[in-house]
């Protein structure tokens, strides 16, 4: 297997990986705040969804896409999806060793949310293996700031956004079936603690009415990766034409390809990437 050390540092892409293509909503927050970086994004659709897998299961999912994305020289691994951040970041941080660095989605999320909401009550929506491995409440808690967190899972909202409920009576129904739920009741602000979530966003907030701020750990999470490449001076280097980013697939359908537009903010090619041959 190639090495990362292959090629030269702040050239080398940054890999994104996430169960299927919800991870573009935070692909799309990198490429945004760092519009000079090359992307390389494995989606693993032929595993998804990773909220009702085991543990176990998206540890070695996880540990054979971080193989695809060392051998694509890549410099940093975002795990920009909850649930593999909540059963594999430990893990893929000890496998990737010093190859690359390595950002989850939980570590940025829970120090934002420490520093701005101690001593308050947050809401927390996600899959069930997000709520059911208390990766966030045991961050949140490491850092002891009296953060009080009320978690809930809310498993139909993700193929209601994937089927294109965002809006309309049908979502309103369920997204307020959730938020009602007596588990989210008294909070201050709400995490979308899924990378679907954000799609709803304005229907969440129009729910609270102003009442709970809505956070969106997208944006939280690029800024931490913008950072993590700093300071190691592997920031790319900013040139006329723009990066050629791959979007790769464990399991190649038209429809994912149709839905990256949802997720990416327009449509792109996705290429075929069998995880197990
Ligand atoms: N990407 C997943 C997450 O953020 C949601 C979809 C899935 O369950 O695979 O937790």
């Amino acid at each position: 297997m190639t090495t990362a050390s292959a090629s030269a540092g702040p050239a080398r892409p940054i890999g994104i990986f996430d169960s299927g293509i919800g991870g573009l909503t935070v692909a799309r927050a990198v490429a945004q705040r760092l519009p000079h970086e090359r992307l390389v994004y494995f989606g693993d659709t032929a595993h998804l969804p990773y909220g009702e897998k085991s543990t176990a299961a998206i540890q070695a999912y996880a540990v054979k896409i971080c193989d695809v994305l060392l051998r694509q020289h890549c410099k940093l691994i975002l795990i920009a999806c909850n649930s593999a951040s909540a059963a594999a970041y430990e893990l893929v941080r000890e496998y990737v060793g010093s190859k690359a660095q390595v950002v989850g989605m939980i570590d940025p999320v829970a120090q934002h949310i420490g520093q701005h909401y101690a001593g308050r009550p947050v809401g927390l929506i996600g899959t069930k293996q997000t709520v059911s491995s208390n990766a966030y409440r045991k961050k949140i808690d490491q850092l002891d700031q009296g953060v009080e967190l009320h978690a809930l899972a809310t498993p139909l909202l993700i193929p209601m956004i994937e089927e294109g409920f965002s809006e309309g009576r049908v979502s309103e129904e369920i997204i307020r079936a959730y938020l009602a739920h007596p588990a989210l009741q008294g909070i201050d602000a709400l995490l979308l603690a899924c990378t679907h979530f954000p799609l709803i966003r304005p229907q969440i907030e129009a729910y609270y009415r102003g009442q709970v701020a809505v956070l969106d750990p997208s944006d939280v999470v690029a800024a931490t990766v913008a950072e993590a490449l700093a300071a190691r001076q592997l920031l790319a280097v900013a040139t006329a034409v723009a990066p050629l980013h791959h979007f790769y697939v464990s399991d190649f359908t038209r429809s994912f390809e149709e839905s990256t537009r949802i997720f990416f903010g327009h449509e792109v090619q996705l290429e075929h990437y069998p995880l197990w041959e």
